[in-house]
């Protein structure tokens, strides 16, 4: 019986999501005679049953290509704003699921993806996860497609912005995406040789920081280059963050809930203009005049480099073979290289933070890199 497959994108895009596509249907049609169709927009296409047929013709000349070619959404299929309403969708993907006769469903995301997966596993249908995320945010895989190419794009910002900050005597705070994690920040970080990098898993002291930059100017350089990790919070804003998301874990009503997400929003937007403040308070503390850059989309847009490509087609591949052998419910993970099956319930809300005894963090520290603690 030939199996019919349908795949969406969903979440933010990142390079390597095309690649991912392309590995995944030419072995799906190639190697076991499948039928594919992508659906738009992520899991609103899936509820909308917006879809297209995705042939041979359609996966040609798009391995290089940065974005998406099925376009994506954030939304979450079990709270969905549908004719402004939140409505849960969940049935009615399970509806579209059997009216197209599909015999899995292939979502392409990260976190936040891996978890809407896992509720569609949960209400029945086969679903397999392929992790992409420029945040290498995801658990159980080594890595994830995008964050390479972010992570070349990162590492070059932070490599130009030193001549300029050198040639001016600045402090230039540079902040780079990552969401909760410090994966990014870090890497590019070390690799373009930031003299101070601020990650979420080490609340700084803006002290500790300003003294790290007048210890360089008391040395002869008198300028610095700041990795600032979005998601990286002093240690007072760490401590109300921490005290925020405990409400919200601990609220016993609905109503209780509600106020404490509330609280945790208005905590979270406080942070949005961070890095003027870190900018400001050490052009305070050391009298350097400062500057911020903020690296934002551009880390994620373009061609996605080898290793993305590399990894989209591996894991995508390896998710056709998956399906051909009937597993369903897992990530397809990177491990040592090889594309591993993991239970998406292991995955789902399981957040890979850096861990304090990463190499990454020992290897920063070896080379005198300054961490805000
Ligand atoms: O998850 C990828 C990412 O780029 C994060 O690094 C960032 O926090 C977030 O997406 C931005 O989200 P949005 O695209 O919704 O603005």
């Amino acid at each position: 019986m030939t199996k019919r497959v349908g795949i969406l994108t969903a979440g933010g895009d990142s390079p390597g999501l095309n690649a991912a596509i392309r590995g995944f249907g030419k072995a799906a049609i190639g190697q076991h005679g499948m039928e594919l169709i992508g659906f738009r927009d992520g899991l609103r296409g899936l509820v909308e049953d917006r879809w297209q047929d995705l042939d041979g013709e359609a996966l040609a000349g798009i391995l290089t290509i940065g974005g998406t070619i099925l376009g994506t959404s954030r939304d979450k299929p079990h709270k969905m704003v549908v004719d402004g309403e939140v409505r849960d969708m969940v049935p009615t993907i399970v509806e579209n699921y059997e009216r197209n006769k599909l015999d899995a469903i292939v979502c392409i995301g990260g976190g936040g993806t891996a978890k809407n997966a896992n509720r569609l596993a949960q209400a029945g249908l086969d679903v397999i996860h392929l992790p992409k995320t420029i945040d290498n945010d995801i658990a159980h895989t080594d890595t994830s497609f995008g964050f390479s190419t972010a992570l070349g794009i990162a590492t070059e910002a932070v490599d130009r912005l030193h001549s300029t900050a050198h040639s001016h005597h600045r402090v230039i705070v540079v902040e780079i995406m990552g969401h909760k994690a410090g994966w990014l920040a870090l890497g590019a970080g070390i690799a373009g040789g930031a003299d101070i990098i601020l990650i979420p898993e080490i609340p700084y002291s803006i002290e500790s920081v300003a003294d790290s930059v007048k210890a360089r100017a008391a040395s002869g350089r008198n300028f610095s280059v700041i990795a600032l990790a979005e998601g990286a919070r002093n240690q007072e804003d760490a401590a109300d963050l921490a005290a925020a998301t405990a409400l919200v874990k601990g609220a016993g009503t609905p109503e209780a809930k509600a106020a404490a997400s509330k609280h945790k929003a208005s905590v979270e937007a406080a942070h949005r203009d961070n890095p003027f403040k870190v900018a400001s308070a050490l052009e305070e503390a050391t009298g350097l005049e400062s500057r911020v850059t903020i690296l934002g989309y551009v880390q994620r847009g373009g061609t996605p480099d080898a290793n993305d490509r590399l990894l989209g087609t591996l894991l995508g591949s390896a998710g056709a073979d998956l399906i051909a052998e009937g597993v369903s419910g897992v990530t397809v993970a990177s491990q040592a290289g090889r594309a591993v099956p993991v239970p998406l319930a292991d995955v789902a809300g399981n957040l890979k933070t850096v861990p304090l005894d990463d190499p990454w963090i020992a290897a920063a520290r070896g080379v005198g890199t300054g961490l805000g603690d």
